[in-house]
């Protein structure tokens, strides 16, 4: 059975392209899952992407990956990384293997986005790579395959 991997945005990355291109680059959110829906069909894997402004969206769509057969998610959190107890409990509840990722380097940026209430649960956190790090985190997702 093909692998199924859920790929969720949060809040503010609809607007990539426009968005402080300075810092998350001149990919528009459509680019990026273009391109993640291209490799995954390529290996044979579904891939479904997912973004919203809303944690309780957010929240809602991660219960529902436990009822669609998804193996693995990679999560964009955005903002609600540093501030949402409610999307690290919906991931804790599932118990659906995660990456999280940053397209910029959240380290060498304001303190505040130090924090992450997802990244002890994650098996792994990119930050930095630009938008290739959702690449490489769908690399790893596909090569967890069994
Ligand atoms: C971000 C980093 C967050 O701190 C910020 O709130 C975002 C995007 C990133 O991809 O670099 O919205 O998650």
């Amino acid at each position: 059975m093909a692998q199924h991997i859920l790929v969720l945005h949060g809040p503010n990355l609809n607007l990539l392209g426009t968005r402080e291109p300075d810092v998350y680059g001149a990919d528009t959110l459509s680019d990026i899952n273009q391109r993640l829906l291209a490799i995954a069909g390529h290996h044979g894997a579904r891939c479904s992407v997912y973004q919203s402004n809303h944690e309780g969206e957010l929240v809602d769509r991660i219960q529902a990956a436990a009822q669609d057969q998804t193996d693995f998610i990679i999560i964009n959190a955005a903002a609600y990384t540093h501030t949402s107890v409610a999307i690290r409990d919906a991931l804790a509840a599932v118990r659906i293997p995660f990456v999280e990722v940053h397209i910029s380097n959240v380290y060498s940026r304001e303190a505040f986005r130090h924090h992450s209430y997802l990244a002890d649960l994650a098996r792994g956190v990119i930050a930095g790579l630009g938008v290739y790090g959702y690449e490489a985190a769908l690399q790893y997702a596909l090569a967890q395959r069994t």
